[in-house]
């Protein structure tokens, strides 16, 4: 079958999330005929459910850093040329409002919806052409061209770009398409698996922390030489909250987590002195003086302190205090893909460019944003990710 000359493009983009279309603008501008296929309803779900509804589309303080991949200095180049000040002045040229939270992560004052708002203006201005509701049937490389077959017809492409996303929210229309099309060319596909997501617990665990489900508290959670001081939340299901969150894209199967429930105090000394000053203190009292009331009976119970710490020996402080600071939680898996923010693994990047993202055995190829094995931290990290190697592919299709 041959293509019409209207559908004949420059650029296909398979994708219309946040590298994608970040992707379209910057090769749009460039003069290249540009579509964007997606078979979702509307471009962007994920940004508009991002962030609570508000999307923390940058973090002032990205670095490499704050990557995990098999590959760790594949980023750099690409997040080196497009900045998070890069991002910042694109928002603000179009007056969007945006508030700083926690140290660097920026978030919209008003709505994530601005931000979609945002990127199609610019598709639009750079003159590039978005199809939804389009499901991509298979792709064939012929002699100078990708040929695209869709459910709106054969498409013809000179440069390719798949920016389909990974498995995270599969009710949101994430797919393996992009690691079915690297594997079609050879490309390794690196195991893929539920990141920034919560975990679930053991029946046992689940029923003592239940009367606790909707409190948090600030905590510091380690697990393989990897650790992040943020709240942590107890759910009906298990344990959420940002230090959860952070510290799940680290932990394997079997792993154990070590939570700190006091990082600001030190425990034993703390005790010590209070038994000291006031002997008829129990570790309750302790306990509700740093942590929510709620949390501070419901963990006592579970470990059955009582009486007044005149009775406790110095050894029994020393557990306490251990019990308290490296509380070992060995969770019974995570929520999986069904709610994780983000998946880790995917397309191996050192078959990639890290200039221009493009397959280096397939040069008008391209991978960008979560299909490939570069995964951020939580706080803006994951869509600095994909404004970025969406605009290193968008310079170079
Ligand atoms: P993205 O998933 O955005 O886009 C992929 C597109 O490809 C989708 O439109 C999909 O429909 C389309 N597609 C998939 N398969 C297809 C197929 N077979 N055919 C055609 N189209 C197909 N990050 C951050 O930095 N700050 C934040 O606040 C948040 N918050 C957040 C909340 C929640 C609930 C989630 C799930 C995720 C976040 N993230 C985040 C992560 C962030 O959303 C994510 O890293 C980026 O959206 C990845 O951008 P991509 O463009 O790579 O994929």
């Amino acid at each position: 079958m041959t293509a019409s000359s209207s559908n004949q493009y420059d650029v296909i983009i398979i994708g219309a999330g946040a590298a994608g279309l970040m992707c379209a603008a910057t090769a749009g501008y460039r003069g290249r005929k540009v579509l964007v296929v997606d078979h979702a309803n509307k471009p962007g779900k994920k940004i508009l459910m991002s962030g609570g509804g508000r999307c923390n589309f940058t973090n002032l303080n990205s670095t490499p850093a704050n990557f995990l991949s098999d590959n760790p200095r594949f980023c750099i180049s690409a997040l080196k040329r497009y900045t998070p000040q890069n991002f910042l002045d694109l928002v603000e040229r179009h007056g969007i409002e945006h508030e700083e939270k926690a140290a660097g992560q920026l978030f919209c004052k008003d709505s994530a919806k601005d931000i979609v708002t945002m990127l199609l203006t610019e598709c639009d201005w750079a003159g590039a052409e978005i199809r939804m509701n389009t499901s991509v049937k298979g792709i064939a490389k012929e002699t100078n061209h990708y040929r695209v077959d869709t459910s709106a017809g054969t498409l013809t492409c000179e440069s390719l770009v798949i920016a389909s996303g990974g498995l995270s929210i599969p009710t949101m229309g994430a797919t393996g398409f992009g690691y079915e099309v690297a594997r079609q060319f050879g490309l390794r596909v690196l195991p893929t698996r539920a990141g920034l997501v919560p975990f679930t617990l053991h029946p046992e665990l689940k029923q003592q922390l239940a009367p606790l489900s909707g409190v948090s508290c600030p905590v510091d959670a380690a697990c393989n030489n990897h650790h992040f001081r943020e709240p942590m939340l107890v759910t009906h299901r298990g344990l959420s909250g940002p230090s959860m969150l952070q510290i799940s894209s680290f932990w394997q199967p079997g792993d154990a987590l070590t939570i700190n429930l006091l990082p600001d105090r030190n425990i034993h000394d703390d005790l010590v002195s209070l038994r000291k000053q006031k002997p008829q203190s129990t570790i309750v009292h302790y306990l509700a003086q740093h942590l929510p009331r709620r949390f501070a009976q419901a963990f006592n119970d579970i470990y059955g302190w009582s009486g007044p710490l005149q009775g406790y020996r110095n050894s029994d402080l020393e557990q306490v205090s251990e019990t308290l600071g490296r509380w070992t939680v060995k969770p019974a898996g995570t929520e999986g893909y069904r709610t994780a923010e983000v998946t880790l693994g995917g397309v191996d990047t050192r078959q990639l460019s890290s200039k221009t993202m493009a397959a280096l055995e397939h040069p008008n190829l391209y991978f960008i944003g979560e299909v490939v094995d570069v995964t951020g931290h939580l706080g803006g990290h994951n869509f600095q990710w994909a404004w970025a190697s969406g605009v290193a592919a968008g310079q170079a299709v």
